[in-house]
């Protein structure tokens, strides 16, 4: 590595250790820890299992975003259950706007079943309520929804979530599944976009 590009290198993460993180322009700080998480999700779980008691239901992870939430949810689910990771994409149709999405690589049929969708983040929750309102078409018992973050727009337009494991400000969040252009997914703790209000704030 050239010495300059080396020297570079040094400093960004002399910056970054102290200041929080930075993936690619943006910087990050530490928001949610890894701790909280874990013991919100178990949380979480107890009361799904108490509320499934005598049922056993279809567990809905929605990727990318879902896929390690989900992963620590289920560890901590007693009930009987079943789970098939699934994808939100827009219709292929050739007439695509890009704003119809749908649900896609359901391998189980729903048909009498009470599925949970498990999703990352809910934001305006627009794409949540038409997969939600699809599902019910399939003819499924009950669906219902959990989600580990849910933003404000969510909560102002009264879209059901029946599990929620923090309620958050409109900031860009990472880590935990979630991610900025690809980046940040693996991390174990919650970080959120650094803004002048946002330096020691964390949950
Ligand atoms: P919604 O349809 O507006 O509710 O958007 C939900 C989806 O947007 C999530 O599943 C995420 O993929 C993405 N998203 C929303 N907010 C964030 C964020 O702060 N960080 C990363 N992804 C986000």
């Amino acid at each position: 590595m050239p010495f300059r590009s080396l020297i570079s290198r040094i400093l960004l993460i002399l910056h970054s250790l102290a200041n929080g993180m930075l993936i690619k322009d943006l910087e990050f700080v530490k928001f949610i820890s890894k701790s909280k998480v874990q013991a919100q999700v178990k949380l979480l779980a107890e009361q799904i299992n108490a509320d499934y008691q005598s049922k056993e239901p279809v567990f809905l992870p929605i990727l990318n975003g879902s896929f390690m939430f989900a992963a620590d949810l289920m560890k901590h689910i007693e009930v009987p259950n079943k789970i098939s990771f699934v994808k939100v994409s827009s219709y292929s149709g050739a007439a695509s706007t890009g704003q119809l999405k749908t649900l896609i690589g359901l391998e189980l049929s729903l048909f009498n079943q009470d599925v949970i969708i498990v999703e990352d983040i809910v934001d305006t929750g627009l794409t949540l309520q038409k997969i939600v309102n699809e599902l019910k078409e399939l003819g499924t018992r009950s669906v219902e929804v959990i989600s580990l973050l849910r933003k404000p727009p969510a909560r102002e337009k009264g879209i059901e979530v029946k599990y929620v494991g923090f309620d958050i400000d409109n900031d860009f969040v990472l880590g935990y599944g979630l991610d900025y252009d690809g980046h940040g997914r693996n991390f174990t703790d919650i970080y959120r976009v650094k803004s002048p209000n946002s330096e020691n704030a964390g949950l």
